[in-house]
């Protein structure tokens, strides 16, 4: 029987006599992609800034922030993407796994997360055709195509190119193993390198990592996987976001998406975050969606989770990102098994201790309105929420994108 909703009681569920609730479910104890967590709501990838401008390392400013976080209650933090190599930076200030020289730094942010009983595991990405830090000023991309975005051309990869992309990403995966990380994520999702390979838009390779077949578009992704597996060891945890629709014109869609999943199911990648959607595509699908109302729109790729869910082995886990606001929403999903675990981002934003506040019994939605504002504030310094900051100083006024 399907729960209803009502977003007034405490968040339970009942099935077949049994009675579910939030702290029953979501908040026990389990296991997550080879992993022990305290509970299933994990802090979802998220670029802070806040790391040297220079070195990538974090800052002591970025190391407080991920404390802040990790005390708030989460059963895991992924942290924002990072960069692989010196080229495929996406934006300023952003972490850096590019080099020997991030370890330590990284180290210490892991060291904080573990201090509060919290894993982290690292987000592992290159930019191509969006990063800041392209040679002359010429993006590398799958294949000589125009930045939709920009209508600036880009560099189709050679095969050298890829190979050493390859290894950069294995060898990223390897300091994040040497910084005491959980685990790493590669970053399949919204737009970025990997996303274009996997993309018709993007990828017109005529070669063998091209192809009509998303599978063929995503080959380089399954050798940088099996060189990590290879550099890290079979026991190093090893998830991946995927976008399961670019949600562009012309681009893949989801059931190309879902088929994608089902393959990386079967390399056995310990845990696929499912979001969807591309900062290039269309804004009504886009990851990070406006106007999510609690209750009401919450959850936006929970369709295509439940279809991987369906399609991947146990040995798998499917989580779930995108617009996850209320704690009954959540377990709604999990008893229906759409996902074993739920990824917030923005919520956290707004309220590092959210998870701790449902913990205490406190059954609000997450107060954040899904408007944006933060992902224009990184310029500023550390990525915050400017909705929250005016609420707490008296002045609450939403900004005028809300
Ligand atoms: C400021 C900001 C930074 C983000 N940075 C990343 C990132 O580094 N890697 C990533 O995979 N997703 C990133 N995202 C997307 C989120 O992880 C998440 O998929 C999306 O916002 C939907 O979840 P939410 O509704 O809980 O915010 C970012 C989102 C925001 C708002
Ligand atoms: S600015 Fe605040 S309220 Fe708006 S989306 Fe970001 S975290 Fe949520």
């Amino acid at each position: 029987m399907e729960m209803t909703y009502n977003l007034n009681i405490r968040a339970t569920t009942q099935r077949e006599g049994s009675f579910m609730s939030f702290a029953d479910s979501i908040m026990k104890p389990a296991t997550l992609g080879r992993i022990g967590v305290k509970n299933r709501i994990i802090r979802s990838a998220t670029y802070m800034a806040g790391a040297d401008e220079k070195t990538g390392n974090p800052t002591p400013k970025l190391i407080e922030k991920y404390k802040e976080l990790a005390k708030g209650g989460v059963g895991l933090i992924i942290t924002g993407h990072t960069y692989v190599n010196s080229n495929g930076k996406a934006s300023p200030r952003q972490l850096s796994i590019s080099s020997d020289d991030n370890i330590s730094g990284l180290a210490n942010l892991v060291s904080e997360a573990h201090g509060t009983g919290c894993p982290m595991i690292v987000q592992i990405s290159h930019a191509g055709a969006f990063s800041i830090t392209a040679e002359d000023g010429v993006t590398l991309a799958p294949s000589d195509v125009k930045n939709p975005m920009t209508g600036r051309p880009c560099k189709g990869m050679t095969i050298s190119e890829i190979h050493s992309l390859i290894t950069d990403f294995a060898k990223a995966a390897q300091r994040a193993k040497v910084s005491n990380a959980d685990g790493v994520q590669l970053h399949l999702a919204h737009g970025f390198l990997l996303t274009q390979f996997l993309s018709p838009i993007f990828n017109k390779r005529k070669d063998a990592y091209g192809g009509e077949d998303i599978l063929k578009r995503a080959r380089i992704v399954f050798e940088i996987l099996e060189e990590i597996r290879y550099r890290t060891g079979e026991d190093f945890p090893l998830w991946v976001k995927i976008s399961v629709t670019e949600g562009a014109n012309e681009g893949y869609s989801s059931l190309e998406g879902i088929r994608l999943a089902q393959e990386l199911a079967r390399v056995k990648v310990d845990a696929i975050e499912v979001s969807g959607g591309t900062f290039y595509g269309d804004k009504n699908l886009s990851p990070s969606r406006a106007g999510i109302i609690a209750g009401k729109n919450e959850g936006y790729f929970a369709e295509e989770a439940s279809a991987i869910r369906e399609r991947v082995g146990k040995t798998t886990q499917v989580i779930l990102v995108g617009g996850l606001r209320s704690q009954e929403r959540m377990v709604n999903l999990f008893d229906r098994g759409t996902a074993e675990a739920f990824s917030l981002s923005r919520p956290l934003i707004a309220e590092p201790d959210l998870v701790n506040r449902w913990a205490s019994g406190d059954g609000e939605p997450a107060e954040c309105i899904s408007c944006n504002a933060c992902s224009r504030t990184a310029k500023a310094g550390i990525v915050y929420c400017p909705v929250m900051r005016d609420a707490a100083e008296g002045i609450w006024a939403p900004p005028p994108e809300c």
